[in-house]
């Protein structure tokens, strides 16, 4: 305490140098002054007042400070303009306990002429954010104009390791020098890297490279902005809105995005089944073909859990209509009953443009009739006319109060065609093929004549706005301009979807949307969009995958063997082996593009699929209790090493790698023609995972391991207990019907249990039926927790399960067959619950495998090891 409270007295003396021996400036664009900041309650405040204006005009002379302590690690700063109501992100964010100002781990510092704050951890000494101006004015005081935004933070070390920002393309560390745009847009590809894409997510983690700390920021914000990255400061340059921050304090990678998910959500629980295989493409052209596919997916016993179909299925790419011809209503339903009748699943997309082409069809009746659509600037509430599959169409708002039922009366209606059991929601940033208003590009400039916002007087990314979407001067409920709202439009769709969905299927609902915004991974997935098939794009797949799962969309994928462009069997194949890692796992490919179903690469191909998703149903009781911890605690379910290795720099820029919770970890081949792999092995006792559990024991240092064609390496990593669910003990019955979850589900566990140094390991498994909306409010669910200690005195170690929750009452039928321990000591006798068994042996000198066990996870147990 003493400690503490000296540290505290230091961090003023050397805050007070760094921030309050600055005042009246000479730069520029110095900002705002305050007379003082005020101590409220639970934070401070302060009024601003403009000291000269900044580059683009239209200043606001006076702004509301307001900082308020949110819990012990999160604090907010909100800077608006009281005489004015600036756009907002509607509420989406939770509102979080207030906390008691002395047990905050951040200390505030100001200085008022010109206005800066700089916050210091306060159990680490070190400087989070300052955005006081520096004497070489090397960035400037904050600006706040009616249409642009500006606040920087100096470093306090040069070059820090900074990830976020997205969506983009990119690597994961992102680079120093180098200005980021983030502003929900359809690029055509996702193959280009760095430049902005479908959805946006203002925020960042922050990682110092001496200390391992880790900090994070999220600027709440739907409007264009550009992130200037520069070695020694970041530059949020905003178009609109309000400055709405949230800072956490960390001081791990992974305590940040706890907490950020404490303030955005964190993520909704899927359904089992979508955890598992999909297939989809563009350009299936009827349900015989659709059928076709499905039918081959059994022929060469891969297992499909969910055939998918893209816009073939509409009548003329119309929503909520299928083609009374290839789709005829009565063939969809006998193709989906039988799916049903196999356990697979059907998902298939849905566009939000609703055609207005003649003859008008019903949905579109519908949504004229609802008025909840966008509005086209300047016009008496005319419908903003956009053009995309169908053609011409018009766009549901759904900021409107009536958008949800107008949603909901289609899907409900489509589903007494099509009964699906999730939906995917594309071209929702919105995605124009016109630029602006297909019909009326004249839009009168909103809201006054001096400001064009399709044209702001500062263009982050420099590309007009309206550019591959609509016009920014369209109108959404509210007289809400685009400009504000565009990037939430993907989120807003998906919320209203997943009402709908859950109200259809009573069930949770698997929605998979393009368009994603803070907030998005409580509700629904996402996959990284249109990339190509190369492996460049491949390798892509990683950093966005763990960039999601930084921004708490933990359940997302990429389109597995690539989706524009060509694929072939040995990116194919190689892509089907890290797919099946990615917590969504589907397998997309273009119109044009030529086929890649796993057979049509011959038989080393679909022996590939056929090990790589039978890996993923055995290991998916593991992925399925990430997500419950997800869910509880915000944990990604994938992360970078960075977060288990935050004091090891060799790990702060591996995306080519990366860990499935804290302890599996995937080294996928990622280059052409290669049969090796270098993998970084962080200092830690890691096991082959898969085969005989050889150990690989490092202090930290890259390893060439084999990687023949059929082989992804994959490793344990010691202390840790993996609940799996092998495949292998089904045998595909006479009748065909090929493994599921709804089958995998049901078989004998395997332990594998990876033992640390010292001979201890532990792990969880979650245990629920799978899709019930209710699992948590009705506490159906079972939760147990797998122990190994080591040397009791009767023996070398004992595991042994202490079950926290039992309430699924499907946890009676399910039991443990078989455990593998890697790293086992040599033991002479196996006793489970206090009777020696002879069922277990050797596999080598560290390996040990025990089965014939028939362990109800019903009840708790002990196996001793002796
Ligand atoms: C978009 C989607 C892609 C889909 C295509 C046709 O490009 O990103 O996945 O196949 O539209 O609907």
């Amino acid at each position: 305490m003493k400690f503490l409270f000296s540290l505290t007295i230091l961090l003023v003396i050397v805050l007070f140098c760094v921030v309050g021996s600055l005042s009246a400036s000479s730069c520029k664009y110095p900002g705002y002054s305050t007379q003082g900041v005020t101590k409220t309650n639970n934070g401070y405040e302060a009024t601003l007042n403009l000291i000269s204006p900044g580059p683009y005009g239209n200043d606001i002379e006076q702004l509301n400070f307001q900082l308020t302590f949110e819990t012990s690690q999160i604090f907010r700063v909100r800077i608006t303009d009281p005489n004015n109501q600036r756009w907002e992100v509607p509420p989406t964010v939770n509102k979080l306990v207030g906390v008691d100002p002395e047990s905050t781990d951040y200390l505030i510092e100001f200085t008022n002429n010109p206005f800066g704050f700089a916050a210091t951890r306060i159990s680490t000494g070190e400087v989070l954010f300052n955005t006081t101006q520096p004497g070489d004015c090397s960035f400037n005081g904050l600006i706040y104009s009616n249409y642009y935004l500006e606040l920087s933070t100096s470093f306090l070390e040069s070059n820090p390791n900074i990830y976020g920002l997205g969506e983009r393309t990119s690597q994961l560390r992102l680079f120093n020098n180098f200005t980021y745009t983030l502003f929900a847009k359809d690029q055509g590809t996702a193959s280009t890297p760095n430049i902005n894409l479908y959805g946006s997510h203002p925020f960042y983690l922050q990682l110092s490279s001496s200390s391992g700390n880790a900090h994070g920021v999220f600027l709440l914000n739907s409007n264009a902005m550009d992130v200037q990255l520069q070695p020694n400061s970041l530059t949020y340059k905003v178009v609109g809105g309000i400055f709405d921050l949230f800072f956490f304090t960390g001081p791990t990678p992974l305590s940040v995005i706890q907490q950020y998910s404490q303030v955005i959500g964190t993520t909704h629980m899927p359904s089992y089944w979508s955890l598992a295989y999909h297939n989809c493409r563009w350009g299936y052209h009827s349900i015989a073909e659709t059928g076709q596919v499905v039918a081959n997916y059994s022929k060469f016993n891969i297992p499909l859990e969910t055939m998918w179909n893209d816009i073939d299925y509409m009548d003329s790419f119309r929503d909520f209509t299928t083609d009374p011809v290839n789709f005829a209503a009565s063939d969809y339903k006998t193709f989906i009953d039988g799916l049903h009748a196999n356990n697979q699943h059907y998902i298939m997309i849905v566009d939000p443009g609703i055609s207005n082409i003649e003859p008008i069809y019903q949905s579109h009746i519908d949504l004229m009739e609802s008025g909840a659509y966008i509005k086209a600037g300047g016009t008496d509430g005319e419908p903003l006319v956009g053009s995309v599959w169908p053609g011409y169409v018009n766009f549901p708002d759904f900021l409107h109060p009536n958008a949800t039922e107008f949603w909901t009366q289609q899907f409900e209606r489509f589903y007494e065609t099509v009964q699906f059991d999730g939906v995917w929601i594309d071209m929702n940033e919105i995605s124009n093929f016109c630029d602006g208003n297909c019909f009326n590009n004249t839009d009168v400039p909103m809201p006054a004549p001096e400001f064009d916002p399709n044209y702001p007087p500062y263009i982050p990314g420099g590309v007009p706005l309206y550019s591959k979407t609509i016009n920014m001067t369209s109108l959404q409920y509210n007289n809400t301009l685009v400009y504000n709202s565009h990037s939430i439009y993907g989120y807003t769709e998906g919320l209203a979807t997943q009402l709908a969905v859950q109200s259809i299927l009573g069930t949770r609902s698997t929605i998979i949307s393009r368009s994603t915004f803070p907030g998005t991974g409580a509700h629904f997935a996402h996959w990284l969009g249109d990339n190509y098939s190369s492996f460049t794009d491949m390798y892509y797949s990683i950093p966005g995958m763990l960039a999601m799962n930084m921004f708490g969309i933990p359940f997302v994928g990429a389109d597995i063997c690539g989706f524009n462009g060509d694929s072939n069997a040995e990116l194919c194949g190689r892509w089907l082996q890290l797919g099946c890692f990615y917590p969504f796992t589907r397998n997309h490919n273009t119109f044009l593009g030529a086929p890649q179903e796993p057979w049509v690469f011959g038989q080393e191909v679909v022996d590939i699929s056929i090990k790589a998703i039978n890996g993923k149903l055995t290991l998916l009781p593991f992925y399925y209790t990430l997500f419950h911890i997800s869910r509880v605690s915000g944990d990604p379910v994938v992360r970078p090493l960075f977060f288990e290795y935050p004091l090891d720099p060799k790990t702060f820029a591996i995306d080519q790698q990366f860990l499935v919770g804290t302890s599996i970890m995937v080294s996928p081949v990622l280059a052409q023609g290669a049969t090796t792999v270098s993998a970084y092995f962080p200092n830690d006792v890691w096991y082959e995972y898969g085969g005989n559990g050889s150990l690989v024991q490092s202090v930290g240092a890259y390893q060439t391991l084999d990687a023949p064609f059929d082989v992804i390496n994959v490793h344990v990593r010691g202390g840790n207990i993996i609940p799996t669910q092998p495949t292998s003990s089904y045998v595909t019955p006479e009748d065909g019907i090929p493994i599921t979850t709804k089958i995998s589900r049901t078989l004998p566990f395997e332990l594998i249990i990876a033992l640390d140094s010292s001979l201890q390991a532990t792990g969880q498994l979650f245990l629920d039926d799978g899709e019930s909306l209710q699992t948590y409010v009705d506490n159906k669910y079972s939760f147990i927790q797998f122990d190994v200690v080591s040397s009791t005195s009767s023996s070398v170690y004992k595991l042994q399960s202490t079950i926290i929750n039992n309430n699924y009452n499907g946890t009676a039928t399910l039991n443990i067959g078989s455990i593998q321990i890697y790293g086992s000591p040599s033991v002479k006798q196996v006793i489970v619950n206090g009777n020696p068994i002879n069922t277990f042996n050797a596999v080598t000198d560290t390996t040990l495998a025990v089965s014939n066990l028939s362990l109800s996870l019903d009840e708790s147990f002990e196996v001793d090891f002796v």
